[in-house]
């Protein structure tokens, strides 16, 4: 069987003409090597992208521990994709390393020697059950590999949503995200808020995914996988966090000039606070004497066609809701931490910000700004 193996493998290796081609000895045209130095800083950016790869995408801002990665999923169903990702890694590292084992051994074993120029190598057939063996073999593992990514998706897809589940739209926007909850009469963006699953008490969160314009794709890589969000159809999702924490996340499809600027972030609730959170958004939106003038100019201007303040005349469907504004951690959907001077020049110059969003430069002066940000401030 050995011996078999060794001509098949010398009869799969070069020709004597090919390996005289290939010899710089005697193939003066040959490309010269890469000086030294040169090949270590290739292989050096090699490994460097290998590493970022990897999943260690920063987010555009913010704390730098909270780094998303893809390898470290914290929720059904990512782990679920994860195990079935390691199970695909390993089977193709397994053959991989095989083929390169034996391609090695074929080179080394067959290499030229000193004195081969005058002999040919052996001119055989090669062997049917070699043959047969690695027409077989990979037929089985395609069909294995097929059939365990089919029982994973099928489990995902089919998951019912438990009596406890959270349910919430997502609608995806030219830069931003629309985040509806029917159930509990919210409406906010940018910012998905979720309960966490404990042993005692199971909250996944069920997603319906639309469109409001171009196709967009949801993305939190520790929750769960990718899913596009396509206009005029509906998908849906699901994930059960169990650890508390901001989980990020973003577009995950090319959608036009800002789609780098449309980012998710999933706030998972310690079990009760999110029952807080709820009677939050729940308040109507805050009127404070304080903030009248800053009212009135908001209410002047066209910015009522375009964003919703509940409880006011304020409808418009086009923007972010701005009910409670306050308590979001971001502006621009993510592109910006929400603090009084960045909402400052959100207001004054969105253009600044984030060139190209949909939200125009409404030429306010300086003092109009100030009144309408004094207003903002107070939605929280
Ligand atoms: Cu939305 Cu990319």
């Amino acid at each position: 069987m050995a011996d078999r193996l060794e001509m098949v493998l010398s009869m799969v290796s070069h020709s004597k003409r090919e390996q005289n081609d290939l010899n710089p000895a005697t193939n003066p045209r040959r490309t010269p090597a890469l000086p030294k130095r040169l090949r270590w800083r290739a292989l050096l950016g090699c490994a460097a992208s290998v590493v970022v790869i990897a999943g260690h995408v920063h987010p555009a801002f913010g704390n730098p521990t909270q780094v998303t990665n893809l390898l470290q999923p914290l929720s059904q169903p990512a782990q679920e994709i994860k195990e079935l990702s390691l199970l695909v890694l390993a089977i193709c590292s397994t053959i991989f390393l095989i083929v390169v084992g034996l391609l090695v051994y074929a080179i080394v074993r067959f290499r030229h020697r000193p004195g081969d120029e005058a002999s040919e190598p052996p001119q055989i057939y090669g062997s049917n059950q070699i043959e047969t063996a690695w027409t077989v073999l990979p037929i089985l593992i395609v069909f294995v590999l097929i059939l365990v990514t089919s029982r994973t998706i099928a489990d995902i897809q089919n998951r019912k949503a438990l009596p406890g589940a959270v349910h919430a739209t997502v609608v995806g926007h030219q830069w931003w995200w629309e985040i509806r909850y029917p159930e509990l009469g919210i409406v906010t963006a940018n910012e998905l808020h979720v309960p966490a699953s404990d042993g005692s008490r199971r909250q996944p969160a069920f997603l319906k995914l639309q469109s409001a314009d171009v196709a967009h794709s949801f993305w939190v890589p520790q929750l769960a996988g990718k899913t596009d969000v396509i206009p005029g159809r509906e998908n849906s999702m699901w994930f059960e966090p169990t650890q508390p924490g901001t989980y990020l996340g973003n577009c995950a499809e090319y959608c036009g000039m800002q789609h780098a600027r449309m980012l998710i972030r999933v706030i998972v609730h310690p079990p009760g606070e999110f029952e807080r959170w709820v009677a939050e958004q729940k308040r109507a939106a805050a009127e404070e004497p304080s903030a009248q003038a800053g009212r009135q100019v908001f209410f002047a201007n066209t910015c009522v066609n375009c964003h919703t303040i509940r409880g006011t005349s304020a409808h418009g469907a086009f923007g972010p809701d701005l009910t409670h504004l306050m308590s979001r951690e971001t502006l621009a959907s993510g592109a910006t931490p929400n603090t009084p001077e960045t909402l400052r020049a959100w207001v004054r110059d969105p253009q600044k910000l984030k060139v190209g969003c949909l939200m125009p430069n409404m030429q306010m002066t300086d003092p109009e700004v100030d009144q309408i940000v004094s207003y903002l401030k107070t939605l929280k």
